[in-house]
């Protein structure tokens, strides 16, 4: 026998033994070991999530988002969404910062759910307002009439004729609306923006206007209604109401900056994701929805007696203070108020409809009732908010 015999032939076993420690021991560093030093990196919570566990109180109690949780867990939510946003595919550009590891750190079992037949909700926080999500829940189809999201009616009951979310449903939305919290003004830049791109009002041919009505029903009928009158399926939930479209005449311009920025504490998203051909034909439609409300309001703003008293019980009152000298809200106030309070430099109401806001305010914002303004006050003010539609700025297009 020579001495330098394959050692793997003469002695099978020992190579074996040796290969299999090798190789658990390689695993235990690769997949434990690393991933665990590796961990301890990204473990870190920022200061402020330090020490919060979000899910029970200082006395062991469950919370609101710790219930809602389970509410998640037990209704199997996660069979279609998932709540990871991962470094891949530019995932940061639709959900937002891409995932870290303290973020689930109370989370046993995770939540990582394996299947998006639904978008990620791992940055759900501040994305929608909780009547949007009530709303959605109870029908998914009445805030996105195309979702096929089964709809979770058993989580409301009926009061009266309208009907209610139980402590379920809130205990679930105070959930969902903790769901990447300490990443909530990067979504929000994302989700709200703070400024119109567009190149400008395209010619309307009437392709165009086909168009939009095809996306008013893709998009908008859940909440404004087939006519646009504000009573889509969603209406029970909507605290501030969906805008009644046919009491008002919004210049194309005006509603694609509604549209582009969305309004930011109500229901109403932004749909800058469409395309801007698709959101001008969009503006085109919602224009025409109201066109009957300009003559008549502007008839009313013609005799300066009338608006130079309307005029003292808009300072008086205080409705300066809020849209404005001239109906232009002042920067600071637009960018404080969700939702901001309206230019009245850009729209025209019918003299019913700012009555009717004078009688019940505008629920859901801080747009209050103002019952004591009433017979000639009440009037006169309506002449003085129609006298500040910017007339030459917005001149009728040509039909
Ligand atoms: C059968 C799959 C399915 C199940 C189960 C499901 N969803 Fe969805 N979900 C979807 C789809 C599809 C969408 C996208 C369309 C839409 O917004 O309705 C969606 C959208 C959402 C959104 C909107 C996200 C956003 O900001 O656009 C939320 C929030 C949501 N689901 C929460 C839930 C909750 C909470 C549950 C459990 C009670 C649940 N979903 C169960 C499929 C599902
Ligand atoms: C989830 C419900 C919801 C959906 C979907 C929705 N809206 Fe709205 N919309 C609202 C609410 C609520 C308001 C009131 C916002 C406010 O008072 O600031 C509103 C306000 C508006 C306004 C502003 C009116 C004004 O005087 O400033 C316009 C224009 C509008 N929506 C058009 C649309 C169009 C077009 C679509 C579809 C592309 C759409 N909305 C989809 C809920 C919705
Ligand atoms: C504290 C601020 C504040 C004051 C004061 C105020 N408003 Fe408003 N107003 C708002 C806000 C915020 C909205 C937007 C509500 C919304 O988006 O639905 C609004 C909306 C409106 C609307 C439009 C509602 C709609 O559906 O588009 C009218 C009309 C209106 N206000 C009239 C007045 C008048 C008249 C006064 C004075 C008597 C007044 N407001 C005082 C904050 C204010």
């Amino acid at each position: 026998m020579s001495a330098n015999k394959d050692i793997a032939a003469e002695r099978p076993k020992f190579v074996l033994l040796v290969a299999g420690f090798g190789f658990f021991a390689l695993s235990f560093v690769g997949m434990g070991l690393g991933p665990w030093i590796s961990l301890g990196f990204s473990m870190e919570p920022p200061a402020e999530m330090a020490d919060a566990n979000p899910y029970v109180d200082a006395d062991g109690e469950k919370t609101a988002i710790g219930r809602g949780r389970e509410v998640y867990i037990n209704e199997g939510c996660w069979h279609c969404h998932s709540q990871f946003v991962r470094p891949v595919a530019n995932e940061e550009f639709r959900y937002g910062p891409v995932s870290q590891a303290w973020e689930s750190m109370y989370d046993v079992p995770n939540t990582f759910g394996t299947r998006r037949i639904g978008p990620d909700l791992a940055r759900e926080a501040g994305r929608r307002s909780d009547d949007w999500h009530y709303a959605h829940l109870w029908n998914p189809r009445s805030t996105v009439p195309r979702s096929i999201m089964p709809k979770y009616t058993w989580m409301f009951e009926k009061e009266g004729e309208t009907w209610k979310p139980t402590q379920k449903a809130e205990d679930l939305v105070a959930y969902l609306q903790h769901l990447g919290i300490a990443f909530k003004q990067e979504v929000r830049a994302q989700v709200w923006p703070s400024r119109v791109v567009t190149a400008g009002s395209p010619a309307i041919s009437e392709a165009h206007q086909r168009r939009g009505e095809e996306l008013f029903g893709l998009h908008c009928v859940g909440c404004h209604g087939e006519t646009g009158d504000g009573q889509g399926i969603a209406a029970d939930f909507l605290a501030p109401s969906a805008a009644d479209l046919t009491t008002r005449y919004l210049p194309r311009e005006e509603v694609f900056r509604v549209l582009f920025m969305g309004s930011e504490g109500t229901a109403m998203p932004s749909f800058a994701e469409l395309t801007e051909k698709d959101l001008w034909a969009l503006s085109s439609y919602v224009h025409d929805m109201g066109k009957s409300v300009r003559k008549p309001a502007l008839a009313l703003a013609t005799d300066p007696v009338v608006i130079a008293r309307g005029e003292v019980i808009y300072r008086e009152k205080g409705c300066i203070t809020c849209h404005g000298e001239r109906g232009i809200v002042p920067p600071a106030i637009e960018s404080g108020y969700h939702p901001a309070p309206k230019h009245f430099r850009d729209r025209l109401y019918s003299a019913d409809y700012i009555k009717h806001v004078m009688q019940e305010g505008r629920k859901g914002t801080t747009m209050v009732p103002y019952r004591a303004i009433e017979g000639r006050e009440l009037d006169d003010l309506v002449a003085y908010l129609n006298s500040l539609f910017a007339t030459d700025q917005y001149k009728e297009e040509q039909p």
